[in-house]
């Protein structure tokens, strides 16, 4: 058994900068499925938003016009003082992170750029071209490493430990040796990602399977707002690679098969730079009415940035064009880039409180896989890298003035009972099965993006809900075809995909239950926001039959009383 006073799961920016935050005081150990510069982290693109005022256009930019665009983004489902607290600390950690040695990109004067983004008064979102969270998490990697953090890199974490309310750490399948290891830890904190797996269309990377999500769910801690699914207006046909909003913040246009920059009928002042939920519906909306091109890989409509000119691409969009190149032979310089919406983020999580505290003792998240929460029903573009940084450091703060922090004693017996219940999955995973993991997951992901989608309606969610349950019983069949524990992928997913059920589970029903439409949440049978009944968060725990039994939070209502959203 390995033990540590503090366990932090997942290596991308969240983890990295609780575990910066703690090393120097405690005794950390931080485990990761990848190595951590393999994270999710790295595909971030446009930039993360600080209220710098560096940008001519945001001479007058504060925290508080930043709280107001994330609440109203959210379609006032955030908890404001959550959000608050966020963009007060946009700013300071921006900062940190230019002192720390990122290289963002630069004004003439020197300053940190800043370009427009998606459902925000001023232009605050900070960039290192296209290639944010590259730089980002370059940089949160190497303090990790220079100040010593003790790295468990390609570590999968196959189940949590969670009895009599406190966590007492994890078991891990060591993927080099195949070696299954209980880690101790009286705290236990998740930065471990979204779950975009979950759907066939996502421009998330492969091992964003949300196990951390589900098996936190598993063992026993609540999930909240999971029926909020974002999907990004503008991704790749065929692949679903993102193409950044930083397109349309530079001053790309979207049209259709009329030649049309159609977001003048829907948002006509922001435009192409509406939030994304909107900018996905109205996309959408034009595909399903017959205003898109056809193509082999999918009916699409058009990211036009030919008049921002080659200079411009290829300084501020680089990525973007290489991509375009690489995977559809599109040049944006010369021809539109072929786009349409799919799966990029979970607003919805791990439930915790404004510290990062899970209501189980010893046991905090942050980031995507928890719901603090900041984004409610929509989140901002930008404001996702900012949640990671800003939460991973909040988490670091809780934890290093939890009381409890070094005399905490995690209970090693129920460590050990929860290893054997890994070893006998892991067993019967590996002997003869009728249904294979891949394909039982592919059959749920695209059940996924058919019918738990950027439209929704109770006939389909309900077939969902059927589809679920069933997938769930067949996977009691699920069998690999080798044995072999070091890094057998097959064996891995396998259990990754139990947990991705769950959180499948509990995405559809929120999604049944909330009969109103609300950010990304839209419901052509309930079709406007219903604050009267609507304004609060749901709440999943799995219940004694396996499936989720939901219950209701209120939302946190500081300064911004809710209103219609105009754009
Ligand atoms: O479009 C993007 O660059 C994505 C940014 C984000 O999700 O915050």
């Amino acid at each position: 058994m390995i033990k540590h006073d503090i366990l932090i799961v997942g290596g991308g920016l969240t983890g990295l900068r609780a575990a910066v935050g703690l090393c120097d005081r405690f005794d950390v150990g931080l485990v990761s499925k990848v190595y951590p510069t393999r994270s999710h982290s790295i595909a971030a693109q446009g930039g993360i938003n600080a209220p710098l005022a560096n940008n001519p256009d945001s001479r007058d930019d504060t925290w508080e016009k930043h709280t107001f665009d994330t609440v109203k983004g959210s379609d006032y489902l955030a908890d404001q003082d959550a959000a608050e607290l966020m963009c007060r600390e946009a700013a300071p950690i921006v900062y940190e992170m230019e002192h720390w040695g990122c290289p963002f990109s630069r004004f003439a004067d020197g300053t940190i750029a800043q370009r427009p983004f998606g459902g925000a008064g001023y232009p605050r979102t900070c960039y290192s071209a296209d290639i944010t969270g590259h730089v980002l998490l370059n940089t949160l990697y190497e303090r990790a490493v220079a100040k010593g953090v003790k790295i468990y890199p390609e570590w999968f974490v196959t189940a949590l430990s969670i009895e009599a309310g406190q966590c007492h750490g994890v078991v891990v399948l060591d993927m080099r040796t195949g070696e299954l290891i209980p880690v101790a830890a009286g705290t236990t904190f998740f930065g471990t990602g979204g779950y975009g797996r979950v759907f066939q269309h996502s421009t998330n990377a492969l091992i964003n399977t949300g196990s951390g999500i589900g098996m936190a769910y598993a063992a026993g801690a609540p999930l909240k707002d999971m029926e909020f699914v974002q999907f990004h207006p503008t991704c790749l046909i065929g692949t679903s690679i993102l193409m950044t909003e930083g397109c349309r913040g530079e001053g790309g246009y979207l049209v259709n098969n009329q030649g049309e920059r159609f977001m003048q009928r829907y948002a006509p002042t922001a435009m192409e730079l509406a939030p994304r939920d909107i900018v996905s519906r109205c996309i959408q909306t034009e595909i399903n009415e017959g205003r898109g091109f056809e193509h082999p890989l999918g009916t699409y409509i058009q990211l036009d940035l030919r008049h921002l000119g080659a200079q411009k691409i290829q300084e501020r969009l680089c990525g973007i064009r290489q991509i375009s190149i690489d995977f559809v032979g599109v040049d944006p310089v010369d021809e539109p880039i072929p786009i349409r919406p799919a799966q990029h983020y979970s607003m919805g999580g791990i439930d915790v409180d404004i510290r990062c505290a899970s209501e189980v003792r010893g046991f905090y998240t942050g980031g995507e896989c928890s719901c603090v929460s900041v984004h409610g029903a929509n989140r901002l573009g930008g404001n996702s890298l900012l949640d990671t940084i800003v939460f991973g450091k909040v988490a670091s703060r809780t934890i290093g003035e939890d009381p409890e922090v070094r005399t905490r004693r995690p209970d090693e017996r129920a460590l050990l009972k929860l290893k054997e219940e890994v070893e006998r999955t892991l067993r019967k995973l590996a002997s003869p099965g009728s249904e294979r993991p891949a394909l039982l997951q592919a059959e749920l992901s695209a059940m996924m993006s058919e019918k738990v989608g950027i439209f929704r309606t109770r006939e389909e969610l309900t077939q969902a809900l059927q589809k679920v349950i069933e997938f769930k019983e067949r996977y009691r069949s699920v069998g690999v075809t080798s044995a072999a524990r070091h890094m057998n992928y097959e064996l891995t997913g396998a259990v990754e995909l139990g947990y991705m059920l769950e959180v499948a589970h509990t995405i559809v029903l929120g999604a049944i239950l909330r009969e109103e439409s609300r950010g990304s949440h839209f419901r052509l049978d309930f079709n406007t926001r219903n604050d009267a009944d609507w304004l609060k968060h749901t709440i999943a725990r799995m219940g004694s039959d396996g499936s989720p039994a939901i219950s209701f939070k209120e939302v946190t209502i500081t300064r911004y009383e809710p209103k219609e959203r105009k754009y």
